[in-house]
């Protein structure tokens, strides 16, 4: 097969820039090693930036999210009793997040793949990359026991954490970035309405916990967790114990049980690859960097990545522009970077850390009082929570 643009992994990333290389009438094919119920299995977080609504409004596929998405205009920081709300619509001239599930998110890009045109081959298997250093790089990978071959002009690594595509670049060239926390986030997700109407990132003295959405009769919520800790250990029961200690009574009180429809652990980590490019191979999403879901970043960082490699991509096929490829890394990690401190700054602030102690609690305290007292601090907050400009 030959292609202008060979995109390996169908995640949200991987479906979003193909489909907005195909509206541009740009050639490209998307290899997923999974199926389509697996990728749509994965667990995923449920707030989107601007950057992101844009880019499906973009794109025509913002159908569902318009109907089902819950704009939301502040969320709230829970420091014992004391709730912090957030108005992020009057910090922000009136910006707002969405709350949707990044899995519906997936589904409607993937959904329209079809009567778009866009090529997605699932099942793939032994995907490798070769002469990404060369302007004729090329993809091999097994399908039904038949090897192919994809030669194509770019190669996008849009395959997450653990896929190859960063591996193709040469050690003497790339550096990570990596902080492992030392806790994860153990999550439920129940068929009862939810406890607030907008979100609340609570900071207990017995730990982290989270109240989401997914609609007004669906719920989302996290608590942290040692990661020696397995799910069989904590019963529906004592997780909902649990979120009414730790989000406070005005929220406990409000707190409607149900069996869990979804229950698992995901460890935390904070994760930068650079560059984010090297020849002919571009990366977006997490095949390059991971942000803790306390600022839930992971999703909206990969859109901005889409955003710049499609204006690139299209540029240089459309109008023989080389000049936004060659700065593509330096432009997305500009705002990769700064995602990464607020994600790590929240979960620093949210959290409590196994190793600290009185003097690391009372600085918390005291940054959580500024919060509660300062505009300025609030505004920060808020600027960085719907997304910085793109
Ligand atoms: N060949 C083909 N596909 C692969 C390979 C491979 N060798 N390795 C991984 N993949 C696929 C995975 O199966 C997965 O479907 O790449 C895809 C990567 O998707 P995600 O891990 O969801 O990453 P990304 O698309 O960057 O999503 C970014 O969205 O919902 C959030 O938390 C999520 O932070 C993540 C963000
Ligand atoms: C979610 O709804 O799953 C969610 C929301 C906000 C976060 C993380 C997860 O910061």
């Amino acid at each position: 097969m030959k292609t202008q643009v060979c995109i390996i992994g169908a995640g949200p990333a991987g479906l979003l820039l193909g489909h907005l290389l195909r509206a541009e009438g740009v050639d490209c094919v998307v290899l997923e090693r999974r199926s389509p119920d697996y990728v749509l299995s994965r667990i995923r977080a449920g707030v989107l930036e601007n950057i992101t609504v844009s880019l499906m409004e973009r794109l025509g596929l913002d159908q569902r999210l318009k109907a089902e998405g819950l704009p939301h205009d502040g969320f709230n920081l829970a420091d014992g009793e004391r709730l912090i709300r957030i108005d992020i619509a009057d910090l922000t001239g009136g910006q707002q997040v969405v709350v949707y599930g990044q899995t519906e998110l997936t589904r409607d890009l993937m959904d329209a793949r079809e009567e778009r045109g866009l090529e997605v081959i699932y099942e793939t298997e032994d995907t490798a990359l070769f002469d990404v250093e060369s302007e004729a790089p090329y993809v091999t990978y097994t399908k039904d026991g038949t090897q192919h071959r994809v030669d194509c002009r770019f190669i996008v690594g849009c395959d997450g954490f653990h896929g190859p595509s960063r591996e193709a670049i040469p050690a003497s060239v790339g550096k990570e970035y990596m902080r492992e926390y030392p806790f994860g986030w153990l999550g439920i997700l129940a068929d009862v309405p939810p406890c607030n109407h907008e979100l609340i990132y609570a900071n207990h003295e017995r730990g982290f916990a989270l109240a989401s959405m997914r609609s007004e009769t669906r719920s989302r919520y996290y608590v942290d967790v040692p990661l020696t800790d397995k799910v069989e250990d904590w019963s529906d029961e004592r997780l909902w114990d649990e979120l009414a200690i730790r989000l406070g009574p005005e929220a406990a009180a409000n707190i409607t049980r149900g069996p869990a429809l979804e229950k698992s652990i995901a460890p935390l980590r904070s994760f930068v690859f650079a560059p984010m490019r090297h020849g002919s191979l571009l990366l977006c999403g997490d095949s390059a960097h991971i942000v803790p879901p306390t600022g839930a970043k992971g999703l909206n960082l990969a859109a901005s990545d889409v955003h710049y490699a499609a204006e690139a991509l299209t540029g240089f096929f459309n109008r023989s522009d080389n000049d936004a490829i060659t700065a593509y890394s330096d432009t997305a990690l500009a705002r990769v970077w700064k995602s990464e401190r607020f994600s790590w700054s929240l979960t620093k602030l949210m959290h409590r850390f196994p190793e600290d102690g009185p003097f690391e609690r009372a600085m918390q305290q005291a940054e959580l009082d500024y919060i509660a007292s300062s505009r300025a601090a609030q505004t920060s907050i808020a600027e960085n929570y719907v997304g910085l400009p793109v």
